[in-house]
């Protein structure tokens, strides 16, 4: 096979060298988050709130997108939000785990978090709908996310005429929206090295509940 040289001589790793003491880093997985999560953010990590979700069927054919993430607990409970129809909520309800993973690639970090995942209720799940922009609000309210679509200008339309429908009546919902928590057994922080010895800190649950916290090797 002829490797194409385009992709291997990109450059990788350029945000490796922030300095980080990992004797004081916090014991618990949520205070280390958002930690991070504020030290992306003073570094103008783009979209450091964006994170890929993988899911997968009862078959075990597995799915990935990016998500947003909603909002971190004190347990470390992570919430984010979509349609229960769509092949994201079809494939939690037949199997309800999932993977996270946050890569801030301007600090050369990635977030890895997996569990268990819940639905939260409907309550909850439309307070995070109001939460949305009338842009978001509009195309969720058509409610056709992921079906096939006979061209972009059908899109454009619907949601034009979405809109018009959400300004004369603001309180409309899609009550297929739901906000999903997942309850992670295991969370990676993860910081990438040039030398490749990338610095790897695991935290997992142990039966008490509390978190247990190990390096792995890179
Ligand atoms: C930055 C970014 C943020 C997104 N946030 C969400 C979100 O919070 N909820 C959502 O349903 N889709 C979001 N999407 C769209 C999803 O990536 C995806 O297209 C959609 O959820 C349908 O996925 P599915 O067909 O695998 O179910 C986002 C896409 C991007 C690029």
């Amino acid at each position: 096979m002829e490797y194409n040289e385009k992709i291997t001589e990109l450059k990788v790793l350029k945000g490796a060298g922030i300095d980080l003491n990992w004797k004081s880093m916090s014991d618990n997985p949520s205070e280390l988050f958002y930690q991070w999560l504020e030290n992306a953010i003073r570094h103008e990590v783009i979209e450091p709130q964006a994170m890929t979700l993988a899911t997968s069927d009862s078959q075990g054919i597995i799915s990935s997108r990016v998500l947003l993430v909603r909002h971190v607990d004190d347990n470390a409970d992570f919430y984010f939000s979509t349609s229960s129809v769509n092949p994201t909520g079809k494939q939690l309800s037949e199997n309800p785990y999932a993977s996270l993973n946050f890569y801030w690639k301007e600090l050369s970090q990635q977030i890895i978090i997996s569990g268990k995942v819940k639905k939260c209720n409907q309550n909850d799940s439309m307070v995070d709908f109001k939460k949305r922009s009338d842009s978001s609000k509009a195309i969720c309210l058509v409610q056709k996310q992921s079906e096939p679509l006979n061209g972009i200008e059908t899109m454009h339309n619907a949601v034009e005429k979405m809109s018009r429908e959400l300004e004369s009546n603001p309180g409309l919902v899609n009550p297929n929206w739901t906000l999903f928590r997942v309850i992670p057994d295991k969370i990676e922080f993860f910081q990438g090295r040039k030398t490749r010895m990338h610095e790897r800190l695991v935290f997992t649950r142990n039966q008490s509940n509390d978190w247990n916290k190990t390096f792995v090797w890179a």
